[in-house]
């Protein structure tokens, strides 16, 4: 399984409770910035694709302002009217570059 790390920034280029959609290998990659703590999620609802960047940032959550489903930041556990889980992805910090640790499924 092909995996990469791939750089979306400076930690500075981030405000807190910011949410930054980035293309990465092609599809959308929600970066959120939230009590210190990277969290990158796809950015589209697994209920009917909403665009979860046009959302609201919950605490420790996204909201698809579409029909309402909440994703949990950490684990893509989403609520009703979402049944399937958001796919997320790790972050790493390194030397005050963000990563986005992709890997192909
Ligand atoms: S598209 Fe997101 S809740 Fe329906």
């Amino acid at each position: 399984m092909k995996m990469e790390k791939i750089s979306v920034g400076n930690i500075n280029d981030f405000v807190e409770d910011s949410m930054t959609a980035f293309e990465i290998a092609n599809r959308s990659v929600l970066v959120i910035l939230q009590a210190g703590q990277f969290y990158a999620l796809e950015d589209k609802c697994t209920h009917d694709n909403g665009i979860l960047h046009d959302g609201e940032l919950l605490d420790g959550a996204v909201k698809c302002e579409r029909h309402g489903a909440k994703f949990n930041l950490t684990t893509g556990a989403g609520t009703m009217p979402a049944v399937k889980k958001l796919r997320i992805y790790q972050t790493e910090v390194v030397d005050g570059e963000v990563f986005v640790i992709y890997q192909e499924l």
